[in-house]
């Protein structure tokens, strides 16, 4: 696909998100010639800054980019820097855009870039929908000399409420068409091979059902605490956090349906439905049952102090946000009746790891006594990130006299095709939005959803602050107790060597 030329405009290109993610994005994509070839970005925020300062925080002295610039031949890196240019919104977004609109005029006429235009919005959601009215009412959302579009960040809604609100006020100004709301892990490779091991394979579909498989099992865990972000953190949680966007997005992967094409809709269809179909908790006791929430306390971990999270900088040292959480459900639909899944997640684990185990029956009728397997031998692991691939785990006959069988591993390593650049998630996201292939994005409904599920465990959990609420130390898998949750079944994988 050839990117059309067009203008990318920055809401709040000050912050650390531009720096760190979009414009690496920016430039591997213009490292890999996929950039428009009339193409500008304009970055607006509040901070007084000019181009050149603009250029030098996010591009020339990037602590993101050096690495990259290092090698790079100063024509190269001038060329792309000089892509970048400033506007100061005057101290506040809620302001008329004249002026704005004006730059963005005068740059497209400069540089010939056309009348497209992205607006990425970087900014806390409570201005989304006032950066929209304002753009409307410059007239710069309008469609008649080129399309618009508007890309928005997470967090999309802190509840069902709230986002709801967040999607009918954005909607007034934009259509649902034009707005892509990111979720960077659907921009994961590993991510999206969900569709091709499930839809394009037909090893696993026939077996992708409530009579093959005992349980499905996601863990994303990450080392590192809240690092600098106590203070958004401490308003968010584990569950708003990760857990309604990341995790339920790779839920629905698994959970859906066979879609009829791979056109955006007809795959974002499946997931609304998918999504929709998860079993909304709604008794206190089920509540109870399938849910475990942890913060983490300090601890040492290879020989360095670690803080705890209420010890950490911007979180209120009584906090009951949780730093670990962990729910079991079930889908009720006819694939999966009665299949529970259970999902975690989880900061300061002892490993960055995510991955999703499809643990499968054992089978209906045993032939061979004492081989020693049971459920917990076929499985499938697919490791999100690191070491992304493929692992199968089965039974084979041992050598020799009678019938003992060993456990054996088909391991599949993304890394042994990656001759190639593997994109990273912004870079993709970024790439499809700019040439209007909105799959990877978020449609309203999905995030409503989404808060449809999550909304009741986050109501309960308010209203009980000590219920099902834990410690773990810094550095362990989880509360003493995680393991109640799969009562029955054994005990949560821990991802690792396998
Ligand atoms: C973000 C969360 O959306 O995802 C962070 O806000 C989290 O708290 C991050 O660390 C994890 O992303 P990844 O790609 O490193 O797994």
């Amino acid at each position: 696909n050839k990117t059309e030329n067009q203008i990318l405009v920055i809401f709040g290109a000050s912050g650390d998100l531009t720096a760190r993610k979009l414009v690496p994005a920016l430039f591997n994509l213009y490292q890999a010639d996929q950039l428009p070839d009339n193409f500008v970005v304009l970055g607006a925020s509040r901070s007084d800054m000019t181009d050149s300062a603009f250029r030098n925080k996010v591009v020339l002295e990037s602590t993101y980019l050096k690495n990259k610039l290092e090698n790079l031949e100063d024509d190269r890196v001038k060329d792309f820097a000089s892509k970048f240019f400033y506007e100061d919104l005057g101290g506040s977004y809620d302001t008329d855009y004249g002026r704005l609109r004006k730059r963005v005029e005068d740059l497209k006429n400069k540089y010939q870039t056309s009348g497209n235009i992205i607006y990425y919005l970087s900014t806390p959601p409570t201005l989304y929908e006032t950066i929209a009215q304002r753009l409307s009412d410059a007239g710069m959302g309008t469609q008649n000399n080129g399309w618009k579009r508007l890309i928005v960040e997470k967090p999309f809604g802190y509840s069902l409420d709230t986002a709801k609100q967040l999607n009918r006020g954005i909607q007034k100004f934009f259509k649902e068409d034009q707005i892509y709301r990111i979720d960077h892990y659907l921009g994961k490779e590993t991510v999206q091979n969900l569709l091709i091991t499930r839809f394009a394979n037909s090893i696993f579909e026939p077996l992708w059902n409530r009579n093959y498989i005992h349980h499905v099992e996601i863990t994303n865990a990450e080392s590192v605490g809240v690092e600098k972000r106590g203070g958004y953190y401490d308003t968010s949680g584990a569950l708003r956090d990760m857990f309604q966007n990341h995790l339920l997005q790779i839920v629905s992967l698994i959970v859906m349906e066979p879609p009829i094409s791979d056109a955006p809709e007809d795959i974002r269809n499946e997931k609304v439905k998918a999504l929709k179909s998860l079993r909304v908790m709604k008794t206190d006791q089920e509540l109870f049952d399938h849910t475990i929430r942890a913060q983490y306390t300090k601890s040492v971990i290879d020989g360095k102090e670690v803080k705890g999270y209420r010890e950490e900088e911007g979180v209120d040292k009584d906090s009951t946000t949780e730093t670990y959480a962990a729910i079991k459900f079930f889908v009720d639909n006819w694939r999966w009746k009665d299949t529970p899944f259970y999902v975690r997640t989880a900061k300061r684990m002892p490993t960055k790891a995510t991955e999703v185990v499809i643990h499968f029956k054992t089978p209906h009728h045993q032939v061979f006594q004492d081989t020693g397997l049971d459920s917990k031998d076929n499985k499938l692991v697919i490791r999100i990130q690191p070491d992304e691939g493929i692992l199968i785990k089965f039974g084979v006959k041992v050598p020799g006299q009678g019938f003992k069988v060993e456990r054996a591993n088909l391991d599949f390593y993304y890394s042994s095709l990656a001759e190639t650049h593997v994109m990273e998630a912004y870079e993709r996201l970024l790439l499809d939005a700019m040439q209007g292939d909105a799959t990877l994005y978020a449609r309203a409904d999905e995030v409503e959803a989404a808060w449809e599920f999550v909304d009741p465990i986050l109501k309960y959990w308010e209203k009980g602050k000590d219920v099902r609420m834990y410690g773990y130390a810094a550095g362990v898998w989880g509360p003493e107790n995680s393991n109640e949750l799969i009562d029955g079944i054994g005990e949560w994988r821990n991802p690792g060597p396998s």
